[in-house]
């Protein structure tokens, strides 16, 4: 496998470093050059660095569990997709998988730079749409956290044991048929 692949890892213990905006651009340009239906784009993504009051918003609206260690994130994303096609108004079926697309895109991009993207389902749904503002065609996929590697020891119980557990996947057979 790529070995951006098998670094990739929904870390939490980030470092202090600071994520550059040279480097969010470079990782919000990967996310839009995801494919998606008839090219709609419909991934829109909102974020703040920490230390501003962005960063304290979006924070707030996370779980408890999500919380206690996401506030050392570099930067915390919320993931945003618009349901209806542009071009005419119905519905687009594919805004939640093209959405994923575009954020696995921002992932990878993101480890190339050595800055770990860890994605979030955790959060209260209800808080960050009147917090953010959103339309009533836009939906929540999830937040991201974004920061370079920390030091684990750092973290509280369970997390820091499971920061350098092995991680497990279901086998190939599994997942996969084939039928040639
Ligand atoms: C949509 C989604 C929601 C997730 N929600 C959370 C979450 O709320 N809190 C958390 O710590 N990890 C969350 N994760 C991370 C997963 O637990 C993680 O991806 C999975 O255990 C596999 O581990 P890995 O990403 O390190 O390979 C989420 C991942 C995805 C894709």
């Amino acid at each position: 496998m790529h070995e951006l692949i098998t670094k990739r890892r929904s870390i939490r213990a980030f470092s202090d470093k600071e994520i550059s905006k040279e480097n969010m651009q470079a990782i919000l340009e990967a996310a839009s050059w995801a494919p998606s239906s008839m090219n709609e784009q419909p991934w829109r993504y909102i974020y703040a660095f920490r230390g501003t009051a962005g960063f304290d918003t979006i924070w707030n609206c996370l779980v408890p569990s999500n919380q206690s260690w996401a506030d050392k994130a570099a930067v915390l994303m919320v993931s945003v997709a618009e349901k209806t096609f542009v071009r005419n108004g119905k519905p687009n079926r594919h805004y939640m998988h093209d959405t994923g697309l575009a954020n696995e895109n921002l992932i990878i991009q993101a480890i190339s730079m050595d800055i770990y993207a860890h994605p979030m389902g955790g959060f209260n749904m209800d808080m960050t749409r009147e917090v953010l503002q959103l339309r009533e065609d836009e939906e929540v996929v999830c937040f991201i956290a974004l920061g370079y590697k920390g030091d684990p020891n750092a973290l509280e119980e369970p997390n820091r044991t499971r920061e350098t557990e092995e991680r497990t996947r279901k086998n190939i057979d599994e997942i996969s048929k084939d039928i040639s």
